[in-house]
């Protein structure tokens, strides 16, 4: 069996490491990796598929940024040619970036099955552009491989089969548990930020890109006077996304010097940051579950989530948009913080021994 494994953003790579890993381990997969190009900054990309030890892609679209459709035209061009040059039997995508969309609707259009993994998260939001991805990847899909609850049910709800969805875990929580044991045999002091990190001791660290969060001027300033006002309490690590880099400067936005930027950091240095944070204040969907996987606490700077077992669970709160939200979710998260936490059902580093053995029994819609 032929698989296009799909990565395009940066999330994406950290979901298709522990695929592929255990691709290797499964006679009669040929996995074969597509990077679409969405994401092509060596910070954004090359530097995940060296530390989480993916092969180099054996295509590479070269899509590159631009609006949504012309990004998502130039993927579906791309991979076109690439299911046309190898015919895979299978495409695989994982999460709700543009290359999702992008990719399983090209290979649904060629007759080539599709399966989601991280299928089924709804935010009901669709202003959010990753709500319109996963709603148009699922509406194609033939394989759902689910990581909550609440994934199956909305599904069985859109009218999907049941033997078609698959509650397998979280593949992110593979990788994460997975590159954790690496990081224990880490000298931690080559990391350029562990000076930092030890000067601090008590820290926040924060992740902010969501076009929502940083592309309008008045909500941008909103937020950054509630991190402002947190940063005088303890100081905050950001390391800042190419999106909000730009957004910042573009309106002159100043921070408080308690709240130190720093670049896009590498899987394992942004790890070695987060798990001992005091709290993480992020916008970002897969460290809303990476904090809970490790009972972190973790604020979460938007008003819905299509992860409502990271609220259920404890460890995260929705802390909203406005100042006042923000300082009231932060308050909040410091007296819970010590409070017991659970670990969602199937975050065991299992997910993707469980999406080859459904594959391989052949359960599909
Ligand atoms: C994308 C995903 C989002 C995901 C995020 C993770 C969509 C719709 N959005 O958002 O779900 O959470 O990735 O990072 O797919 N840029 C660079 N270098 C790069 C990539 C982008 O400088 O390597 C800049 C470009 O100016 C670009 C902007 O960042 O216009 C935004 O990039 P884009 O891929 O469009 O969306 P993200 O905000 O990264």
């Amino acid at each position: 069996m032929r698989v296009f494994l799909v990565a395009g953003a940066r999330p994406n790579f950290m979901k298709i490491a522990p695929i592929y890993r255990e691709s290797l381990n499964r006679s009669g997969v040929n996995c074969r990796i597509v990077h679409t190009g969405q994401h092509y900054d060596h910070l954004m990309s090359q530097t995940f598929i060296e530390e989480l030890e993916i092969p180099q892609p054996h295509h590479f679209l070269n899509s590159g940024s631009g609006t949504h459709s012309v990004q998502t035209a130039r993927i579906m061009v791309g991979f076109e040619a690439a299911c046309l040059e190898e015919h895979p039997d299978l495409v695989m995508v994982v999460g709700d970036v543009n290359s999702t969309l992008a990719c399983s609707v090209t290979a649904k259009k060629l007759g080539i099955p599709v399966a989601h993994v991280e299928a089924g998260l709804r935010s009901f939001d669709l202003s959010m552009p990753e709500e319109i991805n996963r709603m148009v990847t699922d509406s194609i899909s033939d394989w759902f491989f689910v990581t909550e609850e609440s994934g199956v049910e909305n599904l069985l709800r859109e009218g999907k089969k049941r033997e078609a969805v698959h509650f397998v875990g979280h593949v992110m929580i593979d990788n994460l548990l997975h590159q954790l044991k690496r990081l224990e045999e880490t000298d931690v002091r080559e990391f350029p930020v562990h000076r930092l990190k030890e000067t601090l001791g008590d820290y926040a660290f924060l992740t902010l890109h969501r076009p929502g969060n940083v592309d309008t001027p008045e909500r941008l300033r909103e937020i950054a006077s509630a991190l402002d006002a947190i940063a005088e309490d303890r100081p905050i690590l950001f390391p800042v996304h190419p999106r909000t880099r730009q957004r910042m400067e573009s309106f002159g936005l100043k921070l408080s010097p308690r709240i130190n930027r720093l670049p896009p950091l590498g899987f394992m240095e942004s790890l070695y940051l987060w798990k001992d944070a005091t709290v993480v204040l992020t916008d970002s969907g897969g460290l809303q579950e990476e904090t809970t996987a490790l009972g972190v606490p973790c604020m979460t700077l938007r008003e819905n989530t299509e992860r409502p077992i990271t609220l259920e669970m404890g460890t995260n709160i929705l802390a909203g948009t406005r100042r006042e939200s923000i300082l009231d979710a932060y308050r909040k998260t410091l007296e819970r913080r010590n409070l017991p936490r659970a670990v969602p059902p199937l975050w065991d580093g299992k997910a993707s021994q469980r999406i080859w053995e459904a594959l391989g029994n052949g359960a599909s819609g």
